[in-house]
């Protein structure tokens, strides 16, 4: 890979230890892909750093650069952690332990040290900073959904990164300039068009099983193109988190949406997904008994979302089932005060800095109720039993 004059001293150690470490696991990742250099990066959000996901190991090494008073080059957002740091207990059915909140302390004490931003979120594209970052900048994203809407929606460039490769990206600024950063691998070569009826709405549940359709059928290195328009945030949000969850996937072209200039002559092959498959699969994935529990929150809802379920909860009296949402810190204070006085009086519980995935929720033979298909994708592999509903039809779960 060639290196600038610069970037060889700090590999060569000129500028201390911690820089070092971090440009020489960008260098070799880099040279295994291939990549012909190094790029600059506008942002940094870290995953994986949750003290039940790195453990004892992941502490020391970020102890061990932020010891050194490394500090990250770029702005750098922090995904959601294993509990509300506000209020340990508020994941239901799930009992943190004293060490493992004193384990999580220390990384997060070293990850402020080193100038992160503590947004314990996976939802950084909400951010205003985050949101105005210029279309096509290159960025390096650890978590799986806001990779896809990234890309996606904001117009930024990011490869589905690592945890520790987003902490070493963050620290020296910089990335391999390979996958997504480069603009012709962003031009999708296969179409998929829904067969519907007009009135046939995309609600976000329907988006989250068309995100699982594509996965299971998209063979392409190029990022898959939707013609249909999805209609609002929530919909485009939880098929990206769908997409990045079921398919791996980093990227998808959405109509309307995405801002990428292409020719459809670069599409060698179109495939329709019949709205029939979908209607089966929204039917197997229906709750048909009552929920232990109802949650939303997966990827971080944002204002509009929460204030919509305060909404349809309005009306209904003698609420018989527990209701969470798991939000980011920043979106409960733009709450607008009657939503969170519904909320409050339905003793709906808003969770910040986590969620029911990387906290250590749960046991086998639990029945949750969720809008998220990627909150179903998890959930279902520890054993907990997941039925899909979309916000809008809340009440019909209700009347189980
Ligand atoms: Fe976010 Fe947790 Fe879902 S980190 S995307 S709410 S799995």
């Amino acid at each position: 890979m060639y290196l600038t004059k610069e970037e060889e001293k700090i590999l060569n150690g000129e500028y201390g230890w911690g820089l070092a470490k971090a440009m020489q696991v960008i260098v070799s990742v880099g040279d295994s892909l291939n990549s012909e250099k190094l790029i600059n990066i506008a942002h940094a959000h870290i995953s994986g750093v949750s003290y039940g996901n790195i453990g004892e190991p992941g502490k020391k090494l970020i102890k061990q650069f932020a010891d050194e008073g490394i500090k990250f080059s770029v702005k750098t957002t922090v995904n959601p952690i294993g509990y509300d740091t506000m209020d340990y207990d508020a994941i239901p059915f799930t009992r943190i332990d004293k060490s493992y909140i004193i384990g999580q302390e220390e990384i997060l004490r070293s990850l402020n040290k080193m100038g992160a931003d503590l947004t314990l979120s996976c939802t950084p594209y909400y951010l205003p900073n985050v949101n105005e970052i210029k279309k096509g900048s290159s960025v390096a994203w650890g978590e799986s959904n806001a990779v896809v809407y990234g890309n996606s929606v904001l117009g930024i460039k990011t490869n589905r990164e690592g945890g520790p490769i987003s902490l070493m990206a963050a620290i020296i600024g910089k990335i391999y300039y390979y996958g997504l950063h480069i603009e012709k691998n962003r031009i999708p070569e296969i179409k998929y068009k829904i067969h519907k009826p007009e009135d046939y709405e995309i609600n976000e549940v329907r988006a989250g099983i068309i995100g699982e359709i594509i996965s299971k059928i998209h063979n392409n290195d190029k990022p898959p193109y939707l013609e249909e328009k999805l209609k609002n945030d929530t919909t485009i949000k939880e098929f990206s988190a769908s997409l990045g969850a079921a398919g791996n996937l980093a990227m998808v072209v959405i109509n309307g949406i995405t801002p990428i200039r292409f020719d459809e002559k670069e599409i060698k092959e179109t495939i329709t997904i019949d709205f029939n498959d979908i209607k089966k699969r929204e039917e197997e994935l229906k709750p048909n008994e009552r929920p232990d529990l109802i949650y939303f929150g997966c990827p971080h809802t944002n204002k509009h979302e929460i204030e919509k379920i305060a909404n349809n909860l309005k009306k209904i009296n003698n609420l018989k089932t527990k209701i969470i949402i798991t939000t980011s810190r920043k979106e409960i204070s733009k709450l607008d005060r009657d939503a969170l006085n519904i909320l409050r009086s339905k003793d709906v519980k808003l969770i910040s800095d986590t969620c029911l995935i990387v906290s250590p929720f749960g046991y086998k033979g639990l029945n949750i109720v969720t809008n998220s298909y990627k909150a179903y994708f998890y959930l279902t592999k520890r054993g907990i039993k997941v039925s899909l509903i979309s916000i809008d039809n809340l009440e019909e779960v209700l009347r189980l």
